[in-house]
């Protein structure tokens, strides 16, 4: 009987630690996500989803480590986005730390593999 009640208690924990670890991992690419949507994001005119429609062409972009855009090398994913926010979107910097960034580098870094299913189910 004991070990049936121990077994509960521990499928019981597993199951939180699944929840909340879901719960995390979903939110910020979710937020970041709408802020790629967003033609306001940063201050700019344009969302990056106008280019980029639904994240096309950023697949590979979470493994990189150097980017070329628009003739101009960038060091980080970071300073891709920023990149983009000022030369595309005509918006502002955003801080590298903030929480936005992080939203929409999760959003990105949650792009990867997404062509290959899509293409799968062509
Ligand atoms: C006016 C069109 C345009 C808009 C709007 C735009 N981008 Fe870009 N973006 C480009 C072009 C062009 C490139 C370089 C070519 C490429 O890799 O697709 C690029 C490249 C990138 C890259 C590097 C991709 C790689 O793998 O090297 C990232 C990351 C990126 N954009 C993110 C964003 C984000 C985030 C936004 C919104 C803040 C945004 N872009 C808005 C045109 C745009």
């Amino acid at each position: 009987m004991k070990i049936m009640k121990v077994s509960l208690l521990l499928l019981i924990i597993l199951g939180l630690t699944f929840s909340v670890a879901l719960a995390k991992k979903h939110l910020p690419e979710e937020r970041g996500k709408t802020l790629f949507e967003d033609p306001k994001f940063a201050g700019g005119s344009k969302a990056c989803n106008e280019c980029h429609p639904n994240g096309k062409g950023l697949e590979k972009a979470a493994g990189k480590k150097e980017f070329k855009i628009m003739g101009k090398t960038q060091k980080s994913l970071e300073e891709a986005v920023n990149f983009c926010i000022v030369n595309a979107n005509m918006g502002k910097v955003i801080d590298a730390k903030s929480g936005q960034m992080k939203d929409v580098v999760a959003y990105i870094k949650s792009l990867k593999g997404k062509v290959k299913q899509k293409a799968a189910g062509y």
